[in-house]
C-alpha cells in the first residue's frame, strides 16, 4: 500500500492543488462534527490518494486497535498498560475494564473530590494563612504543564477564580519570577507530577516550600499533589486528602483531562472544566463510531501521513487565529513528538519509514510577520494546520476579529494558489519596469503556490471546542501512530539525556572530575565553572 501511494504521489506531485477544484470539491474534502469543520480540500489529495489512505488504514487495523484502547486492552506493550486517558472525559459512557475491573467508580470519585476541591479554593472555604487564595501555582513540567497552561490561556474569558501560574524550568528563574509576585499566606501550590521525581519539578517543590515556610505556619496545608505515586507525595508532606491521584493508564501527555488538570479547573470552575471534558468526550463518540470518510481524526491523520511519509515534508506548522491557543503548538509538540518520534515499530524493527513529523507554529497574524516568507517563497514545502473561531469573546471589538479570519482564510489561499511569473510580470510592468530589470524583479515577486493546508473552523473557543480539538489530535496521533506501526504511549527517547544530567550534576558543582567525559563536555564544564557554573 505503501508503494501505491508514493506511486500516485509521483504520478500526481506536478498537479497545481488549485486544478483540483471543482463545484464539489470543497463540500467533498471537508467534514463536519456538529459545528466544527475541518477543510482539507487545500491539499493535493485527491479521490485516489484518500482512498489508497483509507484503504492504508485499514490494513494497519486501526479499528481493532483503536477498540483495544477504549476496552482497556494493555496497547502500551514496551510498558504494559492500558491507555486510558479517554475513560476520564467518559461521563456518560458505561464502564471501562482494566484487568477486569472497572475503572469509572474511581474516575467519577475523583473528578468529585476534585470538584469539591476546587470550589472550595475558589469561594473561600479552603483558604491559606493569609486568608482566601488570590494565587495558584502549578508546580509541574512537560504533560504535567502544557496541558493546564495551554488550557488555562485559551479558555481565559471563562478564568473567575484565582489567579493561576505555571512553573517548570529546572531554571530560577522560572520559579523565582512566580513567587516574587505571589503572597505566601494567600498562595495554594500544586505539585504535578505524574511519577513525583521528575528532578525539575522536585527542586522547585522543595524550593516553593522553602519560600513558603519562611512566613507559613504549616506550609503543607498550603500545598496540594497530584500523582500516581502515593507513597512519594506523603513522603514530601502533602496529606493524603490534598493528594488528587490517577492511575498509570493516564499518559503524561494525555492527561490534561484529569488531576492534572486541578489548575484549570480552580481558574475556570468545575462546570466550565466540565463542558470541556464534554467537548473531548463527543470527538470520543465521533472517532469511535463515524466511517473512516466522515472522520475528522482518522483524515486529519492520513493527511499527515500523506504530507509526512508518502510527500517528504519532515514538518508541519500549527498557526492558530486564535491568540488563546498560543501554546498550542507547544502542547502538540509534546502530544506529538513525544508520541510519533520513534524509530523501531512495536516488535523491535528499525521502522522502514519516517516516524512522525516536526511539529511547530505560532499564533496569525504575528507569524505573518515572522517567518511565512520562507513557508510562501522558501524551498522547503510546509503543510499548514490554521485554526479559526468565527467569533471572539470581545464582541466590541468584532471589527477586528473579521480581519483575522480575513487574514487565516487569505494565507490558505496564497499558499495555494501563488503568483506566477506572468503575474508578477504585470505587476512590474505596471510600476515602470521593462527589460532586464523587470524580469530580475518579476523574479522575486513569485510566489510558487500549490503548498498545502487545512483550516479547523469552530463558532468559539470556548471549554467544549477546546475538548474537542484536543482529543481531535490525540486521536489523530493515535492514528498516525497505528499506521506507522510504533508504540505512540512510551517515551524511551527522554531517558538518556536525564540519566547524563544526574551523572554530569556533580562535575558542573566540582564536586568530581570530567576525566570520564568526552572533550567538548569537560571542556564546556571547565568554561562554565570558570566563569560561577
Ligand atoms: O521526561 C518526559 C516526561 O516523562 C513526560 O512524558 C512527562 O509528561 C514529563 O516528563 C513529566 O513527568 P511527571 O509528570 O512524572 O513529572
Amino acid at each position: 500500500m505503501w508503494d501505491a501511494l508514493r506511486a500516485h504521489h509521483e504520478a500526481v506531485k506536478d498537479r497545481p492543488i488549485l486544478s483540483l477544484f471543482d463545484a464539489s470539491r470543497a463540500k467533498e474534502f471537508s467534514v463536519r462534527l456538529g459545528d466544527m469543520l475541518l477543510d482539507y480540500s487545500k491539499t493535493n489529495l485527491d479521490d485516489e490518494g484518500r482512498r489508497l489512505l483509507i484503504d492504508l488504514l485499514e490494513q494497519a487495523e486501526v479499528a481493532r486497535k483503536r477498540d483495544a484502547m477504549f476496552a482497556g486492552k494493555p496497547i502500551n506493550e514496551t510498558e504494559g498498560r492500558a491507555v486510558l486517558h479517554t475513560a476520564l472525559r467518559n461521563l456518560d459512557g458505561g464502564p471501562v475494564l482494566v484487568d477486569g475491573q472497572d475503572v469509572m467508580p474511581g474516575v467519577h470519585r475523583t473528578l468529585e473530590r476534585m470538584r469539591v476541591f476546587a470550589s472550595a479554593v475558589r469561594d473561600g472555604r479552603e483558604a491559606g494563612q493569609g486568608g482566601r487564595y488570590t494565587d495558584v501555582v502549578n508546580i509541574g513540567i512537560g504533560g504535567s504543564d502544557l496541558g493546564p497552561k495551554m488550557g488555562a490561556i485559551a479558555l481565559a474569558p471563562y478564568a473567575d477564580g484565582p489567579r493561576i501560574h505555571f512553573v517548570s524550568n529546572v531554571d530560577p528563574a522560572d520559579i523565582a519570577d512566580v513567587l516574587r509576585a505571589c503572597d505566601p499566606t494567600t498562595t495554594l501550590v500544586i505539585v504535578a507530577s505524574k511519577t513525583f521525581t521528575t528532578q525539575e519539578t522536585m527542586a522547585n517543590a522543595q524550593t516553593a516550600k522553602a519560600w513558603m515556610s519562611e512566613t507559613v505556619r504549616d506550609p503543607a496545608a498550603q500545598f496540594a499533589a497530584l500523582s500516581t505515586a502515593s507513597d512519594k507525595t506523603a513522603a514530601f508532606g502533602i496529606a493524603p486528602d490534598r493528594v488528587f491521584g490517577f492511575e498509570d493508564w493516564v499518559g503524561g501527555r494525555y492527561s490534561m483531562w484529569g488531576p492534572i488538570g486541578l489548575s484549570l479547573m480552580i481558574a475556570i470552575g468545575p462546570e466550565a472544566f466540565r463542558a470541556f471534558l464534554r467537548g473531548g468526550q463527543a470527538m470520543d463518540l465521533h472517532f469511535r463510531t463515524a466511517d473512516w470518510h466522515e472522520n475528522m481524526p482518522a483524515l486529519l491523520a492520513l493527511v499527515g501521513i500523506w504530507h509526512n511519509q508518502i510527500c517528504g515534508h519532515a514538518t508541519r506548522a500549527v498557526l492558530p487565529y486564535d491568540n488563546r491557543l498560543m501554546r498550542l503548538p507547544a502542547y502538540l509538540q509534546q502530544l506529538e513528538m513525544e508520541s510519533n518520534g520513534k524509530g523501531v515499530t512495536m516488535d523491535g524493527k528499525p521502522l522502514q519509514i519516517e516516524s512522525g513529523p516536526i511539529v511547530w507554529g505560532e499564533p496569525g497574524t504575528n507569524g505573518q510577520h515572522a517567518f511565512y516568507q520562507l513557508i510562501h517563497q522558501g524551498t522547503r514545502v510546509v503543510p499548514c494546520e490554521f485554526l479559526v473561531a468565527a467569533r471572539g469573546h470581545e464582541d466590541d471589538l468584532h471589527h477586528q476579529h473579521q480581519l483575522l479570519v480575513a487574514n487565516a482564510l487569505a494565507q490558505s489561499e496564497a499558499l495555494m494558489r501563488g503568483r506566477t511569473m506572468e503575474e508578477a510580470r504585470e505587476i512590474m510592468a505596471k510600476r515602470g519596469l521593462s527589460g532586464e530589470e523587470l524580469e530580475r524583479q518579476a523574479a522575486h515577486r513569485v510566489f510558487p503556490g500549490s503548498r498545502p493546508s487545512t483550516t479547523l473552523a469552530y463558532p468559539q473557543l470556548d471549554p467544549f471546542s477546546l475538548g474537542q480539538i484536543v482529543a481531535l489530535y490525540e486521536h489523530r496521533v493515535f492514528v498516525e501512530g497505528a499506521i506507522l506501526g510504533i508504540n505512540s504511549y512510551d517515551q524511551w527517547g527522554v531517558e538518556l539525556g536525564k540519566e547524563l544530567a544526574g551523572a554530569l550534576a556533580p562535575m558542573v558543582q566540582g564536586q568530581q572530575g570530567t576525566e570520564s567525559k568526552d572533550a567538548s563536555t569537560a571542556g564546556l564544564v571547565a568554561f562554565l565553572r570558570s566563569h560561577g557554573a
